[in-house]
């Protein structure tokens, strides 16, 4: 290549390839133009959920079917979107379709207990090794759940988190979810920062900030509140920065820390759940948390989010210290998918096909990073995967603050323009691989991955 390994991009060059990838994402989204400008006059901001939001404009939807999205012009992409994360059955699967089909003709909502509801219990108990259960309709609900339940247990009222992890949009973890450089403070001793108006800072000053893969930051906060810290919540590999890992010991030494301090630890697994494996990451690092969230990827593609936990804790909900309620939890339509999910469509075998699917990823993109002397790395585990556009490991939120997010955005444009949708967001998100993906899905992928590196080196 005649170019040495490593070199700066250009900052000027890199804006102007982005510019000429927006003017062509344009010209292919003319409905998704016009579906916008009515949206924009009776959806707030033209949208659904702020993170639907895409530069240029939002991407509207018609159908999925098996690996792939086709948009409302016509315009198809294989799927690595899978919607933030809950896609790992792909679009339609026949399982899901059959049970969903027949049970909206016998019932979708009757707020009362079911068999398929046991049957997940049982199943999320055995994958990941917690015994008792309890459904919700979200991640945020699952997340809201643990914390007000590790403080219900405890009688304390502190929780800490990890900079950079997202838990939902309740209150208590709407703080240093993606905070700017200036307002950090010390890596050691971070400073809690509000991620969104409209939360009473009195909820917020109860949260504290640690950084992930540093055992030291939490113990200066267990340490400097004795008996107050009701527990920690961390996603534990990091998948809303990219995909950060938990170095070894890390998570077995948060869990004995807190045990020392009388203090309960939470996975959020909503991201990670049957995407890592199929017990998480609580069965790949085999620590057991006191309480385990889940959501996206459980349901099949329906609405449904879980909280298990130790009999311990979970006493707090069977005598009702804690009342754990919601009117569609647990719902037939829910339990029918999650079931359908997790007996037929995450298998062993599915799961031999995505570790199939996700080595060839990495092989393909690393060799490609290094043909083409770019200063990035593939993080990757089990269906989810991200290019990590720093030449040295990311270990924590302040790591991934200095990447340049434009290289993500470059990315995304390039491979959306190539028929492949990944998630909007740059840095921030991840693949996932479905069960449905197939080797000339991951060709494509990785096909436009060189043409990528390709402008990229151009540029320089
Ligand atoms: C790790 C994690 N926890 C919780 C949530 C919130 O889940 P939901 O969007 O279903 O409320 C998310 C959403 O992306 C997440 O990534």
């Amino acid at each position: 290549m005649g170019r040495r390994p490593g070199k700066q991009i250009a900052g000027r060059n890199l804006d102007t390839e982005i510019a000429i990838q927006e003017g062509l994402f344009l010209a292919r989204q003319s409905h998704s133009y016009e579906y916008y400008q009515r949206a924009l006059h009776s959806l707030a901001g033209g949208v659904t959920s702020s993170w639907q939001i895409t530069r240029p404009q939002p991407i509207f939807i018609d159908r999925g079917v098996g690996s792939k999205i086709i948009d409302v012009d016509g315009n198809e992409y294989v799927d690595l979107h899978g919607g933030y994360g809950a896609g790992l059955a792909g679009h339609a699967h026949s399982a899901i379709v059959n049970v969903v089909q027949h049970q909206v003709t016998i019932g979708t909502h009757f707020a009362q207990p079911n068999e398929n509801a046991i049957i997940v219990a049982e199943n999320l108990a055995q994958r990941f090794g917690l015994p008792l259960w309890r459904f919700t309709n979200s991640g945020t609900e699952a997340t809201m759940d643990a914390v007000h339940l590790m403080r219900a247990a405890t009688g304390r009222e502190l929780i800490i988190k990890i900079e950079g992890c997202y838990h939902g949009h309740h209150d208590s973890v709407q703080v240093s979810v993606a905070p700017d450089g200036n307002e950090v403070g010390l890596i050691d001793h971070p400073v809690p920062v509000p991620a969104s108006s409209g939360i009473p800072s009195a909820i917020t000053d109860l949260t504290l900030v640690a950084t992930f893969n540093d055992l030291s930051s939490v113990e200066y906060l267990l340490n400097k509140n004795p008996n107050k810290i009701a527990g920690l919540i961390i996603e534990p590999i990091m998948m809303n920065a990219g995909i950060i890992k938990p170095e070894p010991g890390y998570l077995a030494g948060l869990k004995q820390l807190l045990v020392a301090h009388g203090a309960l630890l939470t996975f959020d697994e909503v991201k990670s759940g049957l995407a890592a494996g199929p017990g998480g990451a609580t069965g790949l690092y085999g620590v057991r948390p006191d309480l385990i969230c889940l959501a996206k990827a459980i349901g099949g593609g329906l609405i449904v989010g879980a909280v298990g936990g130790t009999h311990e804790l979970m006493q707090c909900v069977v005598d009702g210290t804690y009342e754990m309620v919601g009117t569609f939890n647990g719902n037939p339509l829910s339990m029918a998918a999650s079931r359908a999910m997790l007996e037929m469509v995450v298998t062993p075998e599915a799961y031999e096909r995505l570790e199939t699917l996700h080595r060839r990823a990495v092989r393909d993109i690393s060799g490609l990073i290094t043909k083409y002397g770019l200063l990035a790395h593939v993080v990757s585990v089990g269906a989810k995967g991200c290019v990590t556009f720093s030449a040295t490991p990311v270990r924590n939120y302040r790591d991934f603050l200095a990447i340049d997010d434009r290289f993500n955005h470059l990315h995304w444009l390039v491979q959306l323009n190539g028929g492949v949708l990944l998630p909007p967001w740059g840095k921030t998100e991840q693949w996932t691989i479905s069960v449905q993906h197939s080797e000339d899905d991951m060709s494509l992928f990785i096909d436009n991955f060189a043409h990528f590196a390709e402008k990229v080196t151009r540029v320089l």
